[in-house]
């Protein structure tokens, strides 16, 4: 795939996201490769577990089945795959704990249905879409190898995107809501502000989907 082609796929996705990757946290990432690895395979994992939840709980959505089943194993290749590269560096698995990046986003579900599976849907696209953002930015800068699997990374994460919102709105059309579409506008907006603001604010816990690192003078 040419640079150009990664171009047009990652467009929709900086598009729907309230700002870029800030240029200090890819420095810090650069500087913390060995923690970004560990982080990263934490999230494939609850990506999967997120997933695995919603089969679960909506277990009378058929289209939901489906699409998250094969969200579920892909989160687990990739689990897979950044562990057997971690072990290919030498690098052991080291216990890291959550940063504030999803714990923030799920305050903002609502409590009641089908509000509160309609915004686990868009929060889950805007996970999506940044993890395939930061990929992106980070491709160029890590080693060939890396960089390699990142690009290869962006192009699953930036379906998960698509599969993500295209549930929210099937969700939203299929049930009594009265303005389906201005909801998930609603929404949509709502978490692109709180999920920018993560993004651009000052992070003690650098993390993978970290805001900005606090400078110790
Ligand atoms: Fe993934
Ligand atoms: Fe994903």
């Amino acid at each position: 795939m040419s640079n150009i082609k990664y171009d047009e796929l990652m467009q929709p996705i900086i598009a729907f996201l309230g700002c870029e990757t800030p240029k200090a946290w890819l420095d810090e990432a650069l500087n913390n490769l060995p923690l970004l690895m560990q982080d990263h395979a934490n999230c494939e994992k609850k990506a999967a577990g997120t997933a695995m939840n919603l089969m679960f709980r909506y277990s009378f959505f058929a289209d939901l089945q489906i699409k998250l089943a094969q969200l579920v194993r892909e989160e687990m290749l990739h689990y897979e795959q950044v562990l057997e590269l971690m072990a290919k560096r030498g690098q052991e698995w080291k216990a890291v704990s959550a940063g504030r990046y999803a714990g923030v986003l799920r305050k903002e579900i609502r409590t009641y249905e089908p509000e509160a599976l309609i915004d686990v849907l868009v929060i889950g696209a805007f996970v999506e879409a940044r993890s395939c953002e930061r990929f992106y930015a980070l491709a160029p800068f890590v080693d060939e190898e890396l960089g390699r699997y990142y690009r290869y990374l962006l192009k699953s994460e930036s379906r998960h995107f698509e599969d993500y919102l295209a549930l929210a709105t099937e969700i939203a059309k299929t049930s009594k809501m009265k303005n389906p579409e201005e909801d998930i506008q609603q929404r949509i907006d709502c978490i692109r502000e709180i999920e920018k603001n993560l993004i651009l604010s000052e992070d003690d816990t650098f993390r993978f989907h970290s805001g900005i690192p606090v400078q110790v003078a």
